[in-house]
């Protein structure tokens, strides 16, 4: 009996065995649940995989540390509007990875599109949803004189830098000896190409010479916010240290994503397709994409991409243009822009970096939450205008929780020293 005994018990220990080695392989060890496909995908969203920042030959101050610390000032001014109360950080506002958290944003009025998360965004060559920018330099021009937004007036922009004697000594370390703005028939208080008509009279009033020079300094405005911009880069997530532990087989570190965030990683690269626009090291493809967004009530459809590139080709402060540092023969991405009908309703491809911490989603903020923007990528709606891209995808409501549970793993601080996160003193 005992020998009978003996050999049952030999049989359960290596059953057992057995099973716990079959458990070991399916749970303890999870690189073996991808194939050295998926890992090599893994890898290219890997925020190692980030490439260092191109250089931008539009802006010859693009890295200039002097000029990122004067872009940093001026980011934070509210100086730098109309009413005096806004900055670049009302809408990008560093606790929100540089967004605001509203639906539309709010400046000196309300206006029509969701605010943009900053981070990563010198990596993109077309800047805003619809991409009527090439440069960052040339975005920051943009929202200054937007009677939404800033709603002042470059003259007025001017003014402030030859009046505030720390932002004029700046200024000329930068970009040599500031012009003579003293003369206030010749340069008013307010002009610029702006919507507000007696900002604009006053423009049109002066000669092209001094337009020029005034424009000058408010393009070397835009070119120093450009460097500060540059500094704000993404830092790892959850995902990265797990991504990380897959590459390099660290068996412990991978029990960093909990079983619900690793099957929405394998659905956002496989059943849910996600990956096909949101790729890469910063989730995007940095292109244009019409994904059935449903307009806001009272809002005409977006016509995004279609309207932007033509806006972006006419642009005089695009790469191509006087104001650019690019010598002849760069400026590719503009050169070479594509047109066709497949950009009708097509809107930017934002990065999915931080993402929980972005919403509300979307051009104009459409979907709330990102239960919201699942359900409606499954559901994948016909388009008001365009053509939808996105086939819907069948995912039970286990699959899209688990989808949502990976896109909450994207979270990380900016990679940036903290102390250009906050406004500066004085
Ligand atoms: C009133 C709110 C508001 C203010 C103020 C504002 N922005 Fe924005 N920003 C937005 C909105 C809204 C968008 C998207 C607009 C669109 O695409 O039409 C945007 C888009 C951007 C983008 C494009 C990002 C991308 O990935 O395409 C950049 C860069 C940017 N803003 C920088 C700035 C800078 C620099 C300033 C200050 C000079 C500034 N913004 C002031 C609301 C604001
Ligand atoms: C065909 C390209 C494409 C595919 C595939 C795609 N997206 Fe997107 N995604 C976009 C575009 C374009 C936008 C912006 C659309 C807009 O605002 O009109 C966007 C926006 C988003 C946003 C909002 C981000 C923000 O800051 O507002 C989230 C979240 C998102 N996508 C997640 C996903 C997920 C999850 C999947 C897979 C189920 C997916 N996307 C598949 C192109 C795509």
């Amino acid at each position: 009996m005992p020998q009978l005994y003996r050999s049952y018990a030999v049989a359960l220990i290596s059953i057992a065995a057995l099973l716990s080695s079959v458990w070991y392989f399916t749970t303890s060890n999870p690189s073996s649940m991808w194939t050295t496909g998926e890992i090599n995908i893994l890898r290219s969203l890997w925020i190692n995989s980030l490439p260092p920042l191109p250089p931008d030959t539009s802006n010859s101050v693009a890295d200039h540390p002097l000029a990122a610390q004067f872009g940093y000032q001026l980011y934070f001014d509210p100086r730098l509007s109309a009413n005096g109360k806004i900055s670049c950080a009302t809408c990008h506002q560093a606790e929100l990875f540089f967004s605001d958290g509203l639906k539309v944003a709010v400046g000196a009025m309300k206006g029509t599109r969701n605010s943009m998360s900053l981070i990563g965004a010198a990596y993109s060559p077309w800047q805003f949803w619809d991409g009527r920018k090439d440069s960052l330099w040339s975005q920051a021009l943009s929202p200054l004189e937007n009677s939404l937004e800033h709603a002042g007036s470059r003259m007025q922009y001017a003014h402030l830098i030859s009046q505030d004697q720390h932002y004029y000594d700046i200024y000329e370390k930068l970009f040599g000896s500031l012009p003579n703005f003293s003369d206030r028939i010749r340069f008013p208080p307010a002009a610029g190409p702006v919507s507000k008509k007696a900002w604009n009279d006053a423009w049109q009033s002066m000669s092209v010479k001094d337009q020029e020079t005034v424009t000058k300094v408010f393009v070397n405005i835009g070119k120093s916010i450009n460097a500060y911009e540059r500094l704000l880069l993404p830092g790892p997530s959850r995902f990265d240290v797990y991504a990380n532990a897959i590459i390099n087989n660290d068996i412990t570190a991978m029990s960093t994503l909990n079983r619900n965030e690793v099957t929405g990683l394998k659905l956002f690269i496989g059943k849910a397709q996600c990956i096909n626009c949101h790729n890469g090291p910063l989730f995007t493809n940095n292109e244009f994409h019409n994904t059935g967004i449903l307009s806001s009530p009272g809002q005409l459809p977006s016509m995004g991409r279609a309207a932007g590139v033509k806006k972006v080709r006419n642009d005089t402060l695009n790469c191509l243009g006087t104001f650019s540092d690019t010598s002849n023969g760069d400026c590719a991405e503009l050169r070479f822009t594509r047109i066709g009908d497949e950009l009708i309703g097509a809107h930017k491809v934002p990065s999915l970096r931080n993402v929980a911490k972005t919403n509300p989603y979307m051009h104009a903020g459409q979907l709330e939450d990102l239960a919201a923007v699942i359900d409606h990528y499954n559901r994948a709606p016909v388009a008001m205008v365009g053509h939808n891209e996105i086939k819907p995808l069948n995912l039970n409501a286990f699959e899209m929780q688990q989808l949502e549970a990976f896109l909450q793993t994207l979270t990380g601080p900016p990679s940036i020293d903290s102390k250009w996160l906050k406004r500066p003193e004085g």
